[in-house]
């Protein structure tokens, strides 16, 4: 079939619209028409050239809300109607990272979708004879797409897919990074450093899990009021202090913050966000993606004082079996979403959100087909 789709045809030029052919699901796959995509920084550093595991052409866009269309022979656990958010972290249940239950990184087809294949090792994108590449296993900037089973969580149909597009990724990755990747407990004293989508997720997170102090730090204060409402106790801008933003953090809380949170995705920050942690228990989970080939450091004396110093991908969430439960809090009211959507656009309108994302206009873009 023809869907019109935003092709990046090369790094660092504007996508472009344009109708290409997609094939139909092959074995174990589905058909899906994307309703909306929120535009995602991955996307960005992925479009800019910086990616190193970044291939041209390709539709991009990974935080999709979705509907099946048509099932591919084998599939048991979705059918044409379902809605879906897409995962670019599968849930196989069957690798031995899956049956691990210590992490969500399912490696069922990493090594295909990877390369920007569907896990068949073949392209379902094509124009004029050419094939054009997969991205995140997602590619939801197109109007219809192919993905795995394995890579669609199946949601409550009653959820708007134009708000809990954005579970796919921002959202589910800083609730996720407190809930899952910390476990921070009740009465915690928690630092977050960045307020973006993931920041102020991550704030979501932290009132969920009954943190007493919330402590939000950013260098653009006009974050400060929006982290408020969600629940921030402190906002604090590093640029109005002379001494290092852990010291400073450290003098507020007594000796430093049971848990801190990286969601700039800057090496140096994640320093400060180790070092601002509490001697014996204190523990950072970086959140943030450093740009190809960084590197960061401290005193290894920082670890041997029982700090602790961990990552997290898609907070640890399990998409196929913890996202359902991520759109029913939203549609409870315990997880917010709808203001976190900055700008809304049609797809040809696309290049304009990646402008206001650089422009640090948007929270987030969504795009609405
Ligand atoms: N100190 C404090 N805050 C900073 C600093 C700094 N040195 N540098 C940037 N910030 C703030 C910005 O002002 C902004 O509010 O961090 C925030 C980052 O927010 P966004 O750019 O909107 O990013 P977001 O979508 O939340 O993603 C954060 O996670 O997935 C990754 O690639 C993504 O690395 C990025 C990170
Ligand atoms: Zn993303
Ligand atoms: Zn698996």
């Amino acid at each position: 079939m023809k869907v019109t789709a935003a092709v990046a045809w090369k790094a660092g030029q504007p996508l472009s619209i344009e109708d290409i052919n997609l094939d139909g699901p092959k074995h174990g796959e589905v058909l899906i028409r994307n309703v909306a995509a929120g535009v995602c920084h991955t996307d960005a550093f992925t479009l800019s050239g910086d990616d190193p595991e970044g291939i041209f052409p390709t539709v991009l866009g990974h935080e999709a809300g979705a509907i099946v269309e048509e099932i591919g022979p084998g599939v048991t656990s979705v059918q044409v109607g379902d809605h879906v958010i897409p995962l670019y972290t599968p849930e196989c249940g069957q690798c031995k990272f899956c049956l691990s239950g210590k992490t969500n990184l399912c490696q069922a087809i990493r090594v295909t979708q990877g390369k920007g294949l569907m896990p068949d090792g073949t392209s379902r994108f094509s124009k004029n004879g050419q094939a054009i590449y997969h991205y995140m296993g997602t590619s939801s900037f197109a109007e219809y797409t192919v993905l795995p089973e394995i890579s669609l969580a199946k949601i409550n149909k009653a959820a708007p897919l134009d708000k809990v597009c954005l579970l796919g990724c921002g959202v589910t990755t800083g609730i996720g990074a407190v809930l899952n990747t910390a476990k921070v407990e009740p009465g915690s004293t928690v630092a977050i450093f960045g307020l973006g989508g993931i920041g102020l997720s991550a704030i979501q997170g932290a009132v969920i899990a009954n943190a007493e102090r919330i402590i939000a730090i950013d260098i653009n204060e006009d974050k400060f009021e929006f982290a408020k409402q969600l629940g921030a106790t402190d906002c604090i801008n590093p640029k109005h202090f002379d001494q290092p933003i852990q010291d400073v953090l450290v003098d507020m809380t007594d000796g430093g913050v049971d848990y801190s949170f990286e969601c700039i995705g800057n090496v140096n920050t994640m320093r400060s966000a180790l070092e601002c942690c509490h001697k014996g228990w204190g523990e950072s989970v970086i959140v943030g993606v450093a740009g190809a080939g960084q590197e960061i450091s401290t005193r290894p004396f920082q670890l041997v004082t029982g700090r602790v110093w961990r990552g997290t991908a898609f907070g640890g969430v399990k998409g196929r079996s913890e996202l359902p439960d991520y759109v029913e809090k939203y549609l409870r009211g315990e997880i917010k979403i709808d203001e976190m959507v900055t700008y809304t656009m049609p797809l040809n309108d696309i290049n304009r959100a990646f402008d206001l994302m650089h422009q640090g206009k948007s929270i987030r873009s969504v795009i609405i087909y």
